[in-house]
């Protein structure tokens, strides 16, 4: 009796860590309490049998030696047991005992017991919510997060989250409140909407530079977005449909590579979703992953009918093994930092991907030769097959040109 199930997200791994650490915590108030009482025991019962204490002071240093010998073991002892209750809790890096805390934000994360006790499919006995433990880091900033009305709005502060995932705080905590809305008018039905402007009043402008199309389409927002929200007029809608240079290739010749086989596609830092817009024409479904960094991305995205995904690249992507037909990356691959750091991004890369299903490196900027030798040799190493490899140049300026590498590869099937 007394079975509940629930979904529980990543509690179950830390509940597994929590009651290891129970046992350790059991052994390690067994073991202080035992060595405590046989020091003490000690210290009371030595006496020496020749010479009293206050007769040589001798002694009495050695005594007081041991005394505090005791005292410090005693205090290892404590703060050993209090770095294994913050561990039980979850949250090592997370004091929530510290002043200015919200308290929102140390309800949301107090561990909640089951009311009927243990689950019997999961054996998990309390459910424990999870934000990011680099949050840490911006603790103002994440307690600012949590300050707002129960059940009220919600203060328009998106910015303010996305600030917090960007250094690092992701998953950010629930919040509860109400999101602030934008009435969501002149949405067309599909496939109109996906070629077709809506009003500006329809998306939130807080927290940009920009409060407009007019200027964000005047702006090279990043290598892959200058002028891509103008999705009427400009090259956006042209894009994978007719080709600028040998890089570009297009939809129809990438689709066919993968023999009919492509029916659903992970595009990653896709702008303004003019990859996802294409497929969902050829009856693909795409889900494009981006943040908001200077432009309403992510509703724009789903302005047109298509699927956003708010989440920052150092996640591990939220999709089970060998799933996608199609993964499409243009400039997003470019991450700053370690080499591994693009390892751990390209193995989830292949995670997701099927066996022969087609990983698309779009237009890849190698800002120094290095950088083009560094990702041919990670690509090497995985073993795709080359189905499509071309390294080309494109004049930026009189006198200068860039290196961009577009490459179709096919997943291969490991042993
Ligand atoms: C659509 O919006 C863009 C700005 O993003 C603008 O330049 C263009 O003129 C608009 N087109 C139509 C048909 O309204
Ligand atoms: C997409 O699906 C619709 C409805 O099944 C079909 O009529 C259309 O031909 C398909 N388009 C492509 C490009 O396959």
């Amino acid at each position: 009796m007394g079975s509940v199930s629930l979904k529980i997200g990543d509690g179950t791994a830390r509940f597994k860590r929590a009651s290891v650490c129970s046992s350790a915590v059991n052994l390690m108030m067994l073991f202080s309490v035992i060595t405590t009482n046989l020091f003490a025991f000690y210290a009371f019962t030595y006496h020496p049998t020749t010479i009293t204490l206050h007769q040589n002071p001798k002694n009495i240093a050695v005594i007081s030696e041991k005394v505090s010998l005791i005292l410090k073991e005693i205090e290892s002892s404590q703060k050993k047991l209090a770095q294994m209750e913050k561990e039980i809790l979850g949250y090592e890096s997370l004091d929530l005992l510290r002043p200015n805390i919200a308290n929102e934000l140390k309800e949301f994360l107090n561990p909640h017991r089951l009311p009927l006790g243990k689950d019997s499919r999961t054996g998990i006995t309390e459910m424990v919510a999870s934000v990011g433990h680099s949050c840490e880091k911006s603790v103002d900033l994440l307690s600012q997060f949590m300050g707002y009305k129960v059940y009220g709005l919600c203060p328009d502060d998106w910015s303010l989250g996305q600030k917090l995932i960007l250094q690092g705080c992701e998953p950010l905590p629930r919040r509860r409140c109400f999101a602030k809305t934008v009435p969501k008018v002149g949405l067309q039905p599909l496939p109109v909407s996906l070629w077709k402007n809506v009003s500006e009043k329809a998306f939130s402008w807080s927290g940009l530079g920009c409060k407009s199309f007019a200027c964000l389409n005047s702006k090279k927002l990043n290598r892959d977005c200058a002028g891509c929200f103008d999705i009427v007029n400009g090259y956006e809608n042209q894009r994978y449909v007719k080709a600028r240079s040998k890089n570009d290739f297009l939809m129809e010749d990438v689709l066919a590579m993968g023999n009919g086989g492509i029916r659903i596609g992970f595009d990653i830092g896709g702008g303004s979703g003019t990859f996802g817009a294409r497929m969902a024409e050829r009856n693909v479904t795409v889900v494009t992953v981006t943040l908001n960094v200077d432009a309403p991305f992510n509703e724009f995205i789903a302005s047109r009918g298509l699927f956003p995904l708010y989440l920052s690249l150092d996640n591990r992507f939220p999709f089970y093994d060998n799933v996608f037909d199609l993964v499409h990356v243009a400039n997003g691959l470019d991450i700053e930092g370690k080499p591994e750091k693009l390892e751990f991004l390209m193995f989830d890369i292949d995670r997701v991907l099927r066996a022969g299903g087609l990983f698309w490196l779009d237009n890849f900027y190698c800002s120094a030769d290095d950088k083009k030798r560094d990702l041919t040799r990670l690509i090497e190493r995985f073993g795709y097959k080359k189905l499509k490899w071309i390294v080309g140049e494109k004049a930026n300026g009189p006198g200068k040109s860039e290196v961009y590498l577009s490459a179709v590869l096919q997943k291969p099937v490991r042993t």
